[in-house]
């Protein structure tokens, strides 16, 4: 019953973000659209393409958010050869760490 509910509101919303996002989280989501999505479920619903990579809206449940500043300044490494380094201009940081929240 609930699984009916959540699909039928995903199917309404869409999959990404559902409301009006600020320019900075518009920004952010832009930014992992274009450069995470083909690994990473990056919007409210739906899976990864990548099944090992994790959905950007399950970050929060293993470290809080703002911890990822520094990794993403300094360029992720996973230690996982499938994921490029990124190496993020502090702006974009700023920019992705907004969206990232209105995923939690
Ligand atoms: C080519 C595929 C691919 C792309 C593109 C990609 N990732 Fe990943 N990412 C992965 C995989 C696979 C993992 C899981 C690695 C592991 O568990 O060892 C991962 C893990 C992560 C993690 C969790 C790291 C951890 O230690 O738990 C974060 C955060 C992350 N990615 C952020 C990003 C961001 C931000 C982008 C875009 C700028 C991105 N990824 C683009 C494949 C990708």
């Amino acid at each position: 019953m609930m699984r009916a509910i959540v699909s039928v509101l995903a199917l309404v919303v869409g999959v990404g973000p559902s409301v009006a996002l600020e320019p900075n989280e518009q920004r952010g989501f832009t930014f992992v659209s274009t450069n995470c999505s083909m690994c990473h479920a990056v919007g409210k619903y739906g899976d990864s393409p990548l099944p090992i990579a994790p959905p950007f809206r399950t970050l929060h449940e293993r470290y809080p958010i703002d911890s990822l500043q520094e990794a993403l300044a300094e360029g992720i490494v996973t230690g996982h050869p499938s994921m490029p380094v990124f190496v993020l201009e502090v702006d974009q940081v700023e920019d992705v760490l907004a969206y990232l929240r209105t995923l939690e």
